[in-house]
């Protein structure tokens, strides 16, 4: 594990995207998931603003490791944060974007996206593989949308799962632990002080901490994990 920490937010967007350029230049149609949440917001807006010439959109296919049960159009919806924040400024091609459709029926949905899983990603260990999950946490612990209070769907034998918010009921499809863990690289993106305390006992590996909080059980099983993090969400350590 690797922990790279940036003085504030701009920093911690250009040092993820020199570790993205890496990643996506190795090779062709690199699979990404993208997590949701506002952390992400300000590096899609840098990279729409930035990078429009220097990453190789048209060579990447991207895919969330999250998303609400909402409508596409729906402000709260993951994919319209990064559609509009992102997607409409680079040139990804429509072919290249597999959302999770949060407007359907959340059982039937988390079964269709872990058949797209399996038709456009490599299999290793009986699992997809992503070539980079982007994470976030929250202050409480959760990643992607396993939350504490159901943290067992974290060891779902399914490979996309339907969790629920622990505060507002709101449906949610995520891809469940086996298959985060099955990537080739993962990163956490992470700021803020409100997620300090939480950073301290995950990386700090108290050992409750895994029984606790699913962004404790991010432990890839050959893959690498990497924490950008800010200084104030690592105040504790
Ligand atoms: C979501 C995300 C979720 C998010 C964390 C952190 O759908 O909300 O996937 O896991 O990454 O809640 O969110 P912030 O970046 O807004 O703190």
């Amino acid at each position: 594990m690797e922990i790279k920490i940036n003085h504030d937010l701009i920093s911690l967007d250009k040092a993820f995207t020199e570790y993205f350029k890496e990643i996506v230049k190795r090779k062709s149609h690199v699979a990404v998931a993208l997590s949701g949440g506002s952390t992400p917001k300000s590096l899609f807006v840098y990279w729409a603003q930035n990078h429009r010439e220097d990453i190789p959109w048209r060579d990447i296919r991207f895919f969330w490791g999250d998303e609400r049960c909402v409508p596409p159009a729906d402000v709260q919806s993951n994919y319209k944060m990064a559609k509009d924040s992102l997607l409409d400024f680079v040139p990804v091609p429509k072919e290249n974007i597999f959302r999770i459709e949060g407007e359907n029926n959340p059982l039937e949905e988390a079964k269709r996206y872990a058949c797209v899983l399996k038709n456009e990603l490599e299999i290793e260990n009986n699992l997809p593989v992503f070539d980079l999950i982007m994470l976030g946490m929250g202050d409480d612990g959760h990643t992607a949308s396993i939350f504490p209070h159901e943290i067992d769907l974290w060891d779902s034998p399914d490979w996309c799962v339907v969790a629920t918010h622990p505060e507002s009921g709101q449906k949610r499809v995520s891809l469940s632990g086996s298959v985060i863990n099955n990537a080739r690289n993962v990163a956490f993106l992470v700021t803020g002080s409100s997620k300090a305390k939480k950073i301290e006992e995950i990386i700090g590996s108290h050992q409750t901490s895994k029984e606790l909080y699913p962004a404790a059980r991010i432990n890839p099983v050959s893959g690498s994990l990497t924490w950008f993090v800010d200084e104030e969400a690592v105040k504790f350590l």
